[in-house]
């Protein structure tokens, strides 16, 4: 099932909540995972993250701050993946505050399983779904700022494609709601031209404005990572 964020459901809850944040945060807690990160710990409020970080070895954190797209002045890192070498991030605690993909993340702490996907390691997702076949799995876009994104869409239907492809059966089977039959069918149309459909998308363009270019070629690849972040503790993402 597809939502963003502003239309979570509270009043019942998945079995396994996937967080959704092509442009950029999940794309970079799952490069930050795969390059060594000891852990991913998400914040929506930077406040709270600068308090909880400080009682951290400074050698042994890094601090994410992004808002609008741009860097937090005073953090080491903005929100982009390419800064996640294993060099820089390798047994290290990334730290992270973004506008919108952790406050997704936030919204669906509470649930069972939740996991962070991107189109970078949407393979490893699909195979965790495979293999656990949980009843009820949301898939939440970030957007921004409570509104609808087509590089979240993209992905919510690439993953729901994925894994009708993987279990061989109709889509109506696995699509609890109109919007993942959407969201599959913008993926079917666009899955050779990602990167296009990310300059059409106010995101791409917001990004593209402020000259971040390689970002949107990186997270337009598919299946290129096979790390499934998933939350160890609140809040907290592991490699699985
Ligand atoms: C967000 O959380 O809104 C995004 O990841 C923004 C960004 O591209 O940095």
């Amino acid at each position: 099932v597809f939502h963003t964020p502003e239309l979570t459901p509270t009043a019942t809850i998945a079995d396994c909540a996937i967080a959704v944040d092509v442009l950029r945060a999940t794309s970079t807690i799952a490069t930050a995972l795969g390059s060594g990160a000891e852990a991913v710990q998400a914040f929506s409020d930077l406040d709270k993250l600068l308090a909880v970080s400080e009682t951290w070895a400074p050698d042994k954190r890094i601090r994410a701050g992004e808002r609008g797209g741009s860097q937090v002045e005073g953090f080491d890192f903005g929100n982009s993946p390419l800064d996640c070498t294993p060099e820089r991030v390798s047994g290290r605690r990334l730290f992270i505050s973004t506008t919108n993909g952790t406050r997704a993340l936030q919204r669906i702490e509470a649930a069972p399983t939740v996991l962070a996907a991107a189109l970078i390691n949407r393979r490893a997702v699909v195979q965790h779904l495979v293999q656990q076949q949980p009843d009820v799995v949301w898939i939440v876009g970030s957007g921004w700022e409570g509104s609808y994104s087509l590089e979240d869409t993209v992905c919510a239907g690439a993953i729901a494609h994925s894994l009708q492809a993987e279990l061989g059966i109709a889509l109506e089977q696995i699509a609890g709601n109109d919007e993942t039959i959407a969201a599959v069918s913008l993926y079917r149309q666009w899955q050779d031209n990602l990167l296009g459909l990310f300059h059409h998308s106010t995101h791409g363009k917001r990004l593209l404005k402020l000259g971040i270019t390689e970002d949107l070629t990186y997270c337009s690849q598919q299946d290129t990572l096979d790390v499934l972040p998933i939350q160890r503790e609140l809040g907290v993402l592991v490699k699985q």
